[in-house]
């Protein structure tokens, strides 16, 4: 009996994920995972998450300095600079906003020269009331087309490191530093940065996540406001403003390096740790 084209397509699909989690070293654990859409619909619930049994309950809000994580967690890194307005004054830690009222005050931007070459703002995605969120660094040819962020190469491999998580796209947030895309995929310009990661802040505020996962060098240079290199940092817990947050290596440095995806793959367990989220053991 001959392969129809859906077979085929769906065959190839799996095939990608096998190789994913056998790039992680995770060859047998996809066999016995807990089904995500039964994960999925807790993660939605705002008042309290349950997973695979164990509770995290999501604390009522409180000032961000009150809800400092153990001092453990902090590192102090040098900011990029001492002198001048903080970029962080443009955040409300105790922000009212919504996600739709920051869009709102975005509107059609022209504040830095990305919206001269820009086709769609890629403002973000997912769950307004996320505990995780992603941030990346700019949109992508594919970002700037479509309006929505990592869809390209990069976003495929992204989707694919949410889903070993257990998680959908859908239970998690996702943005990036700026949001125009440099023309020529280029860093975004320092400029630039400080034009549009006010919005930044001001998003990861209105979610008020558990967890803050960077990657790459600018989301974490941004969040920090730091130029160290993100290299000494990777994979280990910072503090951002009383957020507890995670840098580690952009997906499309992975499809450059692929031998770097067992060190993301160990940062993702320490976020689903923190999280609350099964970690398969991987089989004998
Ligand atoms: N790279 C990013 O940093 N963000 C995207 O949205 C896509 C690719």
């Amino acid at each position: 009996m001959s392969e129809s084209a859906a077979d085929i397509a769906r065959n190839e699909k799996i095939k990608q994920r096998l190789q994913f989690y056998e790039d992680l070293g995770l060859a047998p654990f996809y066999r016995d995972r807990v089904s995500p859409s039964s994960q999925s619909l807790q993660l939605h619930s705002p008042a309290s998450l349950s997973v695979s049994g164990s509770q995290v309950m999501k604390q009522p809000p409180l000032p961000k300095s009150a809800a400092m994580p153990p001092a453990t967690l902090s590192r102090s890194i040098a900011p990029l600079s001492s002198s001048g307005p903080s970029l962080f004054d443009a955040a409300n830690k105790l922000s009212t906003e919504t996600l739709l009222q920051i869009r709102d005050d975005l509107g059609e931007c022209t504040r830095c020269k990305l919206h001269n070459a820009r086709h769609t703002i890629v403002f973000g995605d997912g769950n307004p009331k996320a505990q995780l969120i992603f941030v990346g660094e700019g949109p992508g040819a594919d970002e700037d087309a479509q309006g929505l962020p990592f869809v390209g190469r990069a976003g495929k491999l992204l989707t694919q490191m949410i889903e070993a998580m257990g998680l959908e796209r859908r239970d998690v947030y996702i943005c990036n530093v700026v949001k125009c895309r440099p023309p020529g995929n280029r860093q975004p310009e320092p400029d630039e940065v400080a034009a549009c990661s006010p919005f930044l802040f001001r998003q990861l505020d209105s979610i008020n996540p558990k967890v803050i996962v960077c990657l790459g060098a600018t989301a974490f240079q941004t969040l920090l406001q730091t130029n160290r290199s993100i290299s000494h940092y990777r994979g280990q817990w910072l503090d951002y403003r009383g957020y507890k947050m995670l840098p580690t290596y952009h997906p499309a440095y992975l499809l450059r390096n692929p031998a770097a995806k067992a060190d993301v793959w160990k940062d993702l367990q320490k976020v689903m740790a923190e999280l609350g989220l099964e970690i398969k053991k991987k089989a004998k």
